[in-house]
């Protein structure tokens, strides 16, 4: 795809997808029935499935789109409970025991899934790995020591070393044994397998749009049908139903962009991400006789920064400057939702939603999070309780001073991004082709796209979730809402995010 830096040749596209194929379950076509109905079919949606019927539950997953095509499929999919550094922070704000609970239910998750990787004999090149935080700078020395004898206190068994085998000097790292990585869609995807049969069902192309709390629950999906169920559990990512949980301004989009490169040099194992907010995260994965390394960076808030192509052309300038690169044949970017203590919001969806569950916030640490999640909503769903459900308990705000930082967060969100918003142009102007632009409706900003055939698709910059205006991604060529990052096609498709609606569509029928 590029051997000079920058210079792509061909559109994003997640190595994880490219190399699985996909679903084709059938939409829902009727009313039905079930014990428990899921709402969205990523790592979560299809573990917590699982888990459930192996309980002898009829469950019912609903998939907007096809399952494991979200943040799922484009992860990093290392299987870790380092989750950079994390434990000295939450032992000075949760105090020991929430931590130690913490590291507990991700330790349990890594396992969980190399226990069924085994026992299934699941082909999804897992592989057990050593796990790195590692730094390029002195001032992040003292925080990696700190976070060694945090991690060490919890029962984690935290090395602090100086050196690694990556090609590039380190001034300090922490390293993890006996973590994981693998290819996260062949996981989801056996799973999905044990999911139909005796009740269950998967229904892709199945959106939920409406929500009605009671005993049952019912969903409507977009189709018109009826999904009633004692309990529902919400695994959109975004939650797409938040009840009185006000989810919207208590979690924030991150976008991260991955370049798959190969090259010269053979990758030396273990996974790795920078304690340096700007640096990078690395792996390697099997790929053709050979190996893929995947190198990670470039992270922002959705819909907010700089130009997005820039994050992947800065990607590839780091990939050359550290391995002799012989080809990118993939790149891809997701997003990622982040919580305001920076702890994932798993268990009931709000104190007055008995029967309707929740997970969600797993900070790009979603694999080894997300699993967790999904055993704890197993456990309270199928015994009432759960070992860990007080660290991720979505209502621990109501008594938590840092409600204070849901304000500023909220706020935050609100704020227009400074980059990303194009001059409001007068109607008549038009983009050049491959290229966007904003324009003067007559009832607010339209965004204009023309593709290369010259044709131009305009869409009211109205987000369907709340009203912020979306700014153009041009990295991926869509309409990012930088409020709580529902993205759109140019054409105004929903791809991800809260928005149940898409974009108000001129189609290509606009005519400048
Ligand atoms: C760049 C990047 C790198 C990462 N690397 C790692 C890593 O190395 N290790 C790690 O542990 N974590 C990592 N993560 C995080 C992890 O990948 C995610 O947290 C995890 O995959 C989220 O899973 P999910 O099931 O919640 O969401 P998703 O996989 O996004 O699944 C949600 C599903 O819900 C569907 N949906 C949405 N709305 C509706 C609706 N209304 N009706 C029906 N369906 C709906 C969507 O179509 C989607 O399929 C990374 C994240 C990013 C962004
Ligand atoms: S995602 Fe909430 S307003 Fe756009």
């Amino acid at each position: 795809m590029t051997g000079t830096t920058g210079t792509f040749t061909s559109p994003p596209q997640s190595y994880w997808l490219a190399s699985t194929t996909s679903t084709a379950h059938p939409a829902l076509d009727s009313d039905i029935t079930v014990d428990i109905a899921i709402v969205g079919g990523g790592l979560v949606g299809i573990t917590v499935a699982y888990l459930l019927k192996q309980e002898n539950l009829t469950v019912a997953v609903l998939e907007a789109d096809r399952i494991g095509q979200g943040t799922t499929g484009r992860t990093t999919a290392k299987i870790t409970s380092q989750h950079s550094l994390i434990y000295s922070k939450l032992i000075k704000r949760l105090g020991l025991e929430k931590a130690r609970q913490y590291a507990q239910a991700n330790e349990k998750a890594i396992r969980f899934i190399e226990n069924l990787v085994n026992t299934k004999k699941i082909d999804c090149d897992f592989s057990p790995q050593a796990a790195y935080v590692y730094t390029r700078e002195d001032q992040y020395i003292k925080a990696i020591e700190e976070e060694v004898s945090a991690a060490a206190s919890l029962g984690i068994k935290a090395h602090f070393v100086e050196q690694s085998a990556l090609p590039f000097e380190i001034k300090a790292a922490e390293r993890f044994d006996n973590q994981g990585q693998f290819h996260p869609r062949k996981y989801l995807l056996t799973l999905a397998k044990d999911i139909p049969g005796g009740g269950s069902q998967i229904f892709e192309k199945t959106r939920a749009i409406d929500f009605q709390e009671g005993r049952p629950f019912t969903i409507i999906t977009d189709g018109g049908y009826r999904v009633r169920a004692e309990s529902v559990v919400i695994a959109s990512h975004f939650p797409a139903y938040g009840g009185d949980g006000y989810y919207f301004a208590r979690v924030y989009p991150e976008r991260a962009y991955a370049l798959a490169i190969t090259a010269q040099e053979q990758f030396p194992g273990g996974i790795y991400i920078a304690a340096e907010p700007e640096g990078q995260s690395l792996r390697s994965t099997p790929y053709n006789g050979g190996e893929l390394i995947i190198i990670v960076g470039g992270r922002h808030r959705t819909g907010q920064g700089p130009p997005m192509e820039d994050h992947y052309r800065s990607l590839a300038r780091f990939a050359e400057q550290t391995f002799s690169v012989t080809g990118t044949p993939y790149r891809w970017s997701a997003q990622d939702y982040t919580s305001l203590d920076e702890l994932p919001y798993a268990g009931r969806l709000s104190p007055n939603s008995a029967n309707v569950y929740v997970a969600t916030g797993f900070r790009k640490w979603g694999i080894s999070n997300g699993t967790a999640s999904a055993l704890l909503l197993k456990d309270l769903i199928v015994h009432g309780e759960s070992p860990y459900e007080a660290v991720y308990d979505p209502a621990r705000f109501k008594a938590d001073p840092m409600i204070k930082s849901a304000v500023s967060v909220d706020v935050d969100i609100a704020v227009p991004p400074a980059h990303g918003k194009f001059e409001r142009l007068p109607t008549g102007t038009e983009p050049a082709p491959g290229k966007a632009m904003v324009v003067a409706g007559e009832k607010g900003n339209l965004g204009l796209y023309k593709d290369e055939k010259g044709i131009v698709h305009a869409v009211n910059l109205v987000c369907t979730h709340m009203g912020c205006e979306p700014v153009w991604n041009g990295a991926e060529l869509s309409w990012d809402c930088p409020c709580h990052g529902s993205r759109f096609t140019y054409e105004g498709d929903i791809v991800e995010g809260p928005a149940l609606k898409p974009l108000d569509s001129k189609g290509d029928r606009y005519n400048p």
